[in-house]
């Protein structure tokens, strides 16, 4: 018997013929060689348990071999609080507590890849001192309603400006050994049914609109893992789904990494096993109506799976396939002796997360420059609203986070304006006063038993006597706000806020309005109120980004990342789409007919537009010119224009570039953005901004053909402040 005891673990640990280590440990070798070794070491049950969870965020490693076990965290905006072993609840550790960045459309709105860089190395360092090899993100679903409760997670409505910023975020985790999952691949725009709806969407569409940032975030990301999500397409669960997974994701764009479910997604063993998924979370087996306590070997990918195998029902090709891309994932990240040892909840994060807040922060409006406040002649400033001083890093769905800190708008107004200014505070109105989330308490008790008419009251009443009013209002991630799992009722602000408003703007005609949301908001009070500025959830630096901004320290530079419509039916998926749908099924009738894109075609006013934001200072604009008045399929051209910063204060500006067809044989957006540069200028400063362009950026996806054509023609080069604000235009042929 010890003979062979001796023989088994000599065989399990033959070294090869220098006595170094194992193939499939050493570095040195080719990936492919470590891989194949590995799996010949391990057994058909090892295989199988590395394709399913384990726990509530980890699956098996392979003990007996030295190949660690995969830890997965949420979430797109800060590392979440360990939880309990098989549940969402934390699990009250006193060593996670992270730094909590600024929501994605935020880092979206900065227009800006320098800050896409760094958050992603920052969240990444987070993660990797965390010891989590997976990081759960980023989203980059469209934006096709501004009711879908997770629009804050992700990138906005066009898919050129998703994909471009969404590049860097991944480059940056990753440079940690950390894998970003880019989610929810794909087609979850909205919250309501979304693990039963079956998404109908043309393929001109999904081409055009839904998948270029998934695609960029693979082929020029190089993201190390996708994560499908929960709906349906064309019938299949996302999660396991031929035609997404197999079909474009490995087929076409060549994707070699993991594909990860989300939590739930799957149904179906056989599906799972040949259409392309990996690794299998969350799925709702309690394992006890099956009389045994691990409710994980219930996993569809786990005990069904091997029972196939064992029966001959199914071979092992695909099982080998899926543990090789895991096996890779593992040699990327735990077993990557080279990787940094990351940072946790520090200071350079914080402060990251700031710049990133501020380069964020859009200027909407502002008649007769009632901003910046000016500290040295403001003496009473009033500060209204929830917003003000609720803590927004708790709630709203697995995006939740347990931060170090969060500095409020009005503690950071406080802060800032220090002996300059007394900063008063009326609540004038009461929303949502819940207090914790997955056992994340916010330590906030902000219920309050005054009536509607008592807060306004002292509110209005407070109005009078200031210098300068700024009301903090919005959404917040309670349900059917911007939160995961439900979407919003309406387009209007919740709990009586646009009468606040209204009545603050009367008595006080030096009104700023901020609205802190993911989602764009009716405003009614539009014209009654002198400066808006959309807030963001803006993370742990919150109030000292939006203090700065409204001081003046910092000249706001961001840009909407998605229109603001006047009212709902404005929007392509209100007008012409289903939303929600039923249980079952969505269409997007629309088409392509998203955001801007429809606001261009139908000639609607936005309220805002997709591109929009103001500065402290002013910018000028020169005729746009070109290195060629035509070119062919081959070429490239290249656009210039140059920008000067004709007012007395520093300032970045982002130029965006639209290209229109004048001529097509399908119906095309009157333009589509396809480059953006943003740039600083100091006052007086003038620079060129340049834009070379290929035919890629002329193409549309003809279904039919299942291919980008770009049609040889008439084709403008448009460049605009927005995507209504155009400043010059120059036309150019395609032979
Ligand atoms: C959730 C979300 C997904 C998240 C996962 C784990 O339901 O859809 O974004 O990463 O499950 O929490």
């Amino acid at each position: 018997m010890k003979a062979v005891f001796i023989l088994l673990v000599a065989g399990t640990f033959t070294l090869n013929a220098q006595n170094k280590i194992p193939v499939y440990m050493d570095e040195t070798k080719p990936v492919n060689e470590r891989v194949e070794d590995a799996l010949l070491r391990m057994t058909t049950e090892e295989k199988a348990a590395m394709l399913h969870a384990q726990s509530k965020f980890s699956s098996a490693g392979v003990a007996r071999l030295g190949i660690p076990e995969n830890w997965m965290t949420d979430g797109p905006h800060g590392i979440r609080p360990e939880v309990l072993w098989d549940e969402w609840e934390q699990a009250g550790w006193t060593n996670d507590s992270c730094i909590a960045f600024p929501a994605l459309t935020c880092l979206s709105s900065t227009w800006n890849k320098e800050m896409s860089l760094l958050y992603g190395r920052s969240i990444g360092a987070e993660a990797r001192y965390r010891n989590k090899n997976v990081l759960l993100g980023p989203g980059v679903n469209i934006y096709r309603t501004p009711l879908n409760g997770r629009n804050f997670e992700y990138m906005g409505e066009d898919p050129y400006l998703a994909g471009r910023m969404v590049v860097p975020y991944i480059k940056g985790v990753q440079e940690n050994g950390v894998a970003a999952c880019v989610k929810h691949y794909a087609l979850n725009n909205q919250e309501t049914n979304r693990h039963t709806v079956n998404v109908i969407v043309d393929d001109r569409a999904l081409y055009e609109i839904y998948l270029p940032a998934f695609k960029a975030a693979v082929q020029e990301g190089g993201a190390w893992a996708i994560m499908g999500s929960y709906n349906l397409y064309k019938g299949q669960q996302c999660c396991h789904n031929r035609y997404l997974l197999n079909d474009i994701l490995r087929g076409e764009w060549g994707f070699e990494g993991v594909v990860i479910s989300d939590w739930g997604g799957v149904n179906d063993t056989r599906e799972a096993i040949f259409h392309g998924l990996d690794m299998e979370f969350g799925s709702w087996t309690d394992g006890l109506t099956d009389g045994v306590s691990n409710a994980y070997d219930h996993y569809y990918l786990a005990l069904p799976y091997l029972k196939m195998i064992r029966s001959g029902e199914v071979g092992t090709k695909e099982l080998d396939e899926k543990v090789r891309r895991i096996l890779r994932l593992s040699f990327l990240t735990t077993m990557n002796s080279k990787r940094p040892y990351g940072s946790f909840g520090t200071e350079e994060h914080a402060l990251a997360g700031r710049r990133i807040a501020q380069e964020g922060i859009v200027l909407l409006k502002n008649e007769n420059n009632i901003l910046p406040i000016d500290l040295n002649v403001t003496k009473r400033i009033l500060a209204v609203g929830e917003n003000a001083i609720k803590m927004m890093t708790v709630g709203g769905g697995s995006s939740s986070l347990k931060a170090i800190y969060e500095v409020s708008p009005l503690d950071g107004l406080k802060q800032r304006a220090g002996l300059h200014a007394e900063v008063l505070y009326a609540r004038g109105y009461a929303g949502d006063a819940s207090r914790s989330y997955n056992g994340v308490k916010t330590g906030q008790n902000l219920s309050d038993s005054r009536s509607e008419r008592e807060l306004l009251d002292e509110a209005v009443s407070m109005a009078k006597d200031a210098d300068i009013v700024i009301f903090f209002g919005g959404l917040n991630k309670s349900d059917f706000q911007d939160s995961e799992g439900t979407d919003r009722k309406g387009l209007e602000l919740p709990y009586n806020q646009d009468k606040v408003i209204t009545e603050l703007a009367k008595a006080n005609n030096k009104l700023v309005v901020v609205n802190i949301s993911g989602n764009a908001v009716a405003m009614p009070w539009v014209n009654q109120v002198p400066a808006i500025v959309q807030g963001w959830y803006l993370g742990t630096e919150a109030g000292h980004a939006l203090a700065s901004v409204l001081t003046g320290d910092v000249n706001p530079s961001g840009k909407l990342p998605f229109s603001f419509p006047v009212k709902l039916t404005d929007n392509g998926a209100h007008a012409m789409g289903e939303f929600p749908g039923t249980k079952e099924e969505v269409k997007y009738n629309e088409g392509i007919w998203v955001g801007y894109r429809r606001h261009d075609a139908k000639k609607i006013k936005p309220l805002f537009s997709f591109g929009h934001g103001l500065s402290y200072t002013t910018f000028e604009y020169g005729k746009v010119s070109a290195d060629r008045k035509e070119m062919t399929a081959n070429d490239k051209i290249t656009f210039t224009v140059n920008v000067k910063n004709t007012g007395n204060r520093e300032g970045a500006e982002i130029v965006q570039l639209y290209i229109r067809d004048l001529k097509s044989s399908l119906p095309r957006p009157v333009k589509e953005l396809k480059g953006f540069d943003k740039i600083r200028l100091n006052a007086g400063e003038e620079k060129a901004v340049t834009f070379t362009i290929d035919k890629e950026a002329l193409s549309y996806f003809d279904a039919d053909k299942h291919e980008w054509i770009a049609e040889p023609g008439d084709f403008e080069a448009i460049i605009g402040a927005s995507s209504t604000d155009i400043k010059s235009k120059i036309g150019f042929k395609l032979k």
